[in-house]
């Protein structure tokens, strides 16, 4: 039997397990983020506590997170941009390889989207590595198109990044 997959919202005292979430992406699947593994265990482990209580309750960061049977198992940031007419994005997806291809990718993807459309926003971007093939294939399968915006990679300079776009309305199924 599948097991069940929910999403929530961050708990401002889960500082801890967005680290644990975050690292484990990170060390799993190095090719698809624009940091490394490295910076992010030389960070202070209370800025983790920071990051959750903002994305807690920010009107304009969130962080959402997968749960298997009370296991969370994956995470997904939501933003706005700060600029006056601001674009919002989802990034850090990542969904533990032993939950994979049970849409729990999808569900975060799509919560997160919901949220942002409650936030007044109309569209959602996301930078994808252009050698990550299963994420393009999945954000495609999502919606998401390229709008043909292209950079270098942060953490990898020599790979390229497309930005990809969904439109999404305020009713956006999660
Ligand atoms: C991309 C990722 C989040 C998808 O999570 P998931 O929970 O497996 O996704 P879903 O079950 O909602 O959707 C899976 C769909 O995505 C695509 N997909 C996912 N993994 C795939 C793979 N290995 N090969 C081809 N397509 C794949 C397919 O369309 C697939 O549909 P299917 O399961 O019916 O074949 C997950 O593979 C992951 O964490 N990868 C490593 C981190 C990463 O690349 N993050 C994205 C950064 S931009």
């Amino acid at each position: 039997m599948s097991p069940s997959l929910t999403v929530s919202r961050i708990a401002a005292h889960q500082g801890s397990v967005l680290r644990e979430l975050r690292t484990a992406s990170l060390r799993e699947a190095p090719y698809a983020f624009g940091e490394t593994l490295e910076d992010t265990l030389l960070v202070d482990p209370s800025s983790f506590d920071d990051t959750a209580a903002l994305h807690a309750t920010s009107p304009r960061l969130a962080t959402f997170l997968l749960y298997t049977e009370g296991h969370s198992c994956g995470l997904v940031h939501a933003y706005i941009e700060e600029a006056p007419n601001g674009r919002a994005f989802v990034n850090a997806l990542w969904v533990a390889p032993a939950v994979r291809h049970l849409r729990g990718g999808e569900l975060l993807v799509n919560v997160a989207s919901q949220w942002l459309a409650q936030q007044g926003v109309s569209e959602v971007h996301a930078w994808i590595s252009e050698e990550n093939r299963t994420a393009v294939r999945f954000y495609e399968r999502l919606g998401f198109g390229p709008t043909g915006d292209r950079r270098a990679m942060p953490s990898h300079e020599q790979e390229a990044e497309s930005l990809f776009v969904r439109h999404i309305h305020p009713d956006e199924d999660a």
